[in-house]
């Protein structure tokens, strides 16, 4: 149990990654705060799934709108954990989406959308947790779970490629600069994993067995694959690491193979 005692913030964990991470942070013996925006019933299922874990949960924003995209619902999140656990150790900056669309096509809006969640709210996430840490003067931990989007092109994913790839600069730029305050900022990049942002190439056979090819590992990756990756980053095992992206893909960035 690396974590006993613990207080980790998951957001965007009603289903897939983040829901993952919360049930394996509290299988290390964290408290968990499960965020969601427009699942309840995921919200609901990660904490069962949690309990079960043996965790200890708060289902924070359970019956309001917990939109990491708006600062105001960031703030939220993160006063209301810090009123119910009295603080917080681990900010684990898990929601993400992504939109297709070729980049001649791409709207406003769903610029916005992408930006917003995958850059914005942990940004000041990041921030308020930060001011908290400094005041209280304890040390903390923030996970940001990027992608190897944030090193590798993904033609029709612009946005969400453009957010990746700020996602590292960010991680870089707090690491140097909460690092005398004792805080470390590490981003966890995953490949291809099993879960519902993939849904549509999931149904589609021929784009994944194409994708599949390309990964040396030769499966998709699952929830847990990640988590484990973020207990280790979690815990004082890593305390020394900062700054840094580690990739979990199963080989997909470095596989260039001429046919
Ligand atoms: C994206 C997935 C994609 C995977 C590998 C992830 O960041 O969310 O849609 O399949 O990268 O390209």
């Amino acid at each position: 149990m690396r974590l006993a005692g613990k207080v980790a913030v998951v957001t965007g964990s009603s289903q897939g990654i983040g829901q993952g991470i919360a049930i394996r942070l509290a299988q290390e013996g964290a408290k968990v705060v499960i965020n969601y925006r427009s699942h309840p019933e995921g919200a609901e299922e990660t904490l069962v799934k949690v309990q079960a874990a043996g965790g200890e949960c708060y289902m924070s924003g359970y019956s309001i709108k917990a939109d990491l995209g708006v600062v105001e619902d960031v703030r939220y999140l993160i006063e209301e954990s810090i009123n119910h656990y009295g603080t917080i150790d681990i900010l684990v900056n898990n929601a993400g989406i992504e939109k297709h669309a070729p980049f001649t096509e791409v709207s406003e809006s769903d610029y916005d959308a992408v930006m917003n969640v995958n850059l914005k709210g942990v940004f000041f996430a990041s921030q308020l947790i930060a001011k908290h840490w400094i005041e209280t003067q304890r040390p903390g931990k923030i996970i940001n779970i990027s992608s190897v989007h944030e090193e590798l092109p993904f033609p029709n994913f612009t946005a969400y490629c453009a957010s990746k790839g700020a996602m590292k600069m960010l991680a870089r730029n707090l690491a140097v600069e909460l690092a005398p305050y004792g805080i470390t900022v590490n981003n966890v990049a995953p490949g291809a994993i099993e879960t519902p942002i993939n849904t549509k190439l999931l149904n589609d056979p021929e784009k994944l067995g194409a994708l599949l090819n390309h990964i040396p590992l030769g499966r998709l990756g699952q929830p847990q694959d990640v988590a484990g990756l973020v207990a280790f980053l979690a815990s004082s095992d890593a305390d020394y690491i900062t700054g840094t992206t580690l990739f979990v893909d199963g080989g997909l960035l470095w596989n260039y193979q001429e046919q």
